[in-house]
């Protein structure tokens, strides 16, 4: 502890003058993820094992690749059993969409959707997540096994605001705010929620490979120097280890390592226990009763391959970066201060995957929770991380979302349909950014946007 504080004021000085000099322009940009990164940039562009990883890690990765699209089925079952009584789906890529975002819910009670309802109690367990709501747990499960009622349908009704650019131009924003019919048992009383949409899932293992004190040395809570950006980390409780440790994954920064985000996932979204969650997600529900195996549903050996497979998914290439058009979008991105929370560049420390360690990376996020103003707050507390604020998501890869699924939207609930809008929705400690771009004229605007197409 006394060591990392002594290297965090040292980092500290140092980072401070490199952050005021850092040339928008000099980043060599291509390589997203370093020598990990692969070129491509079709509708596969995620799908593919980090570039500089040795024969045995790919065999290892192709192995765990079919554990995630694995479809999972009700016990007994010799291989891949256990799934339910309840769940969302029935494999990690019916919602991760070819290792991508998920679908967004297109009509009311539409269960094909990439995208979860998290429920809670405004208390919090000692670990200060949501306490679960009494008959329903932590998440709206919108199916069951055979023989079993899902708990609700997910309902939604739209609102919408008009925003003005100061060239006159307008761009209606619109979101869902959602409820729960046609409730298994009578519905809840004061409850919390958010919907989230599936994030993609590649380059996880680069993030689980920066050093705790470069994420770190980036919090600045009180705003101590006085920009209008803090940035805080998400400390939670890991069960494996037992201990609180520095949030990285989940919109709100709540699971330590792509295994426990892993070990979640499986629990909450497919009703598969393991070693994180020996319990179904289900425990005291009188619609989870029946389809139980006596044995965990997911092996610690698969729950293992599982987190492998994101630890070795490849982060594809940027694109066009020595055209005009994106070193001109990328001074814009920097002069409107995006670059105060998504950060552009990190470089990896030891990873016991060796493809990974020191890896100079551009993920454009500083990895931390902003206040991000009242309309997208979800008013629900996660650990450290309060209703307004949300982890900044990593922006490599960006350009390429809807080559891999036309249909995905943006933000933590899919709301936006473009990056566009999703620029608009910043509020919050982001909203001087936001009113930066609403007074940049459609040329400036357009750079800025072929600037984020590329990455
Ligand atoms: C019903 C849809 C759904 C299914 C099925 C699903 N996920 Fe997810 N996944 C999500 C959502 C939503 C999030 C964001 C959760 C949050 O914000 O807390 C997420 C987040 C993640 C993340 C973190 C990504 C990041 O950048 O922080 C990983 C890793 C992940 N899921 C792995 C899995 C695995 C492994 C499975 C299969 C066992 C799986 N998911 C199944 C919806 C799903
Ligand atoms: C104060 C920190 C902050 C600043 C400044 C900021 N962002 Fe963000 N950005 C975030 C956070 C946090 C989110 C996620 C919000 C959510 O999902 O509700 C986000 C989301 C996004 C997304 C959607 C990503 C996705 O995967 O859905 C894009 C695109 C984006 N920001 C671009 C920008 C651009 C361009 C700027 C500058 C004009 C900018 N941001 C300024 C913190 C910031």
């Amino acid at each position: 502890m006394k060591k990392q504080a002594l290297y965090l004021i040292l980092s500290f000085s140092l980072f401070y003058s490199c952050k005021k000099d850092q040339d928008p322009l000099s980043l060599n940009e291509a390589y997203s993820g370093g020598e990990t990164t692969v070129f491509v940039s079709g509708p596969t562009a995620y799908t593919f094992a980090l570039s500089n990883l040795d024969a045995t890690g790919l065999t290892k990765h192709l192995e765990a690749d079919a554990i995630f699209s694995q479809h999972f089925v009700t016990a007994p079952a010799t291989n891949f059993g256990g799934l339910g009584p309840l769940f969302n789906q029935n494999s990690c890529e019916s919602c991760h969409l070819r290792n991508g975002r998920g679908n967004p819910m297109l009509y009311d009670g539409d269960i094909q959707t990439g995208g979860l309802l998290k429920i809670g109690l405004d208390a919090q367990d000692v670990h200060g997540m949501p306490l679960p709501v009494p008959n329903y747990g932590g998440q709206i499960q919108t199916k069951a096994i055979f023989g079993q009622d899902p708990e609700a349908v997910i309902s939604f009704t739209e609102w919408s605001q008009l925003l003005t650019y100061s060239d006159g131009s307008q761009v209606q924003l619109n979101k869902k705010l959602y409820q729960l019919s046609t409730t298994y048992t009578s519905a809840p009383s004061n409850y919390n929620s958010s919907f989230r949409m599936a994030p993609p899932v590649f380059g996880l293992g680069l993030l689980e490979a920066i050093a705790e004190a470069d994420i770190l040395q980036n919090e600045d809570p009180n705003d101590n120097n006085g920009d209008g950006i803090s940035g805080k980390a998400n400390w939670v409780y890991n069960p494996k280890t037992n201990l609180v440790e520095l949030g990285r994954y989940g919109w709100k920064a709540s699971n330590a390592t792509a295994e426990q985000q892993s070990a979640a996932a499986a629990n909450e979204d497919m009703g598969l226990s393991n070693s994180y969650f020996p319990n179904e997600n289900c425990s005291a529900q009188s619609n989870c009763q029946t389809g139980l195996q006596s044995n965990l549903d997911l092996s610690t050996e698969n729950l293992e391959l599982m987190a492998f497979y994101f630890q070795t998914l490849a982060v594809p290439a940027s694109r066009n970066v020595e055209s005009e058009a994106f070193k001109a979008g990328k001074i814009i991105f920097f002069e409107a201060k995006c670059n105060a929370c998504h950060s552009p560049t990190f470089t990896t420390s030891y990873h016991p995957i060796s493809s990974l360690s020191y890896q100079k990376i551009h993920p454009y996020s500083d990895f931390l929770l902003h206040d991000m103003g009242s309309d997208l707050a979800d008013n629900r507390r996660e650990a450290l991380a309060e209703g307004s604020e949300w982890r900044t998501p990593p922006l490599w890869g960006l350009g390429l979302s809807k080559v891999v699924n036309p249909k995905v939207q943006f933000l933590h609930d899919g709301r936006a349909a473009t990056i566009e809008e999703a620029i608009l929705w910043h509020g919050g400690e982001a909203e001087n950014s936001r009113n930066f771009v609403l007074q940049l004229s459609l040329e400036q605007r357009n750079k800025l946007l072929y600037f984020l197409n590329s990455l």
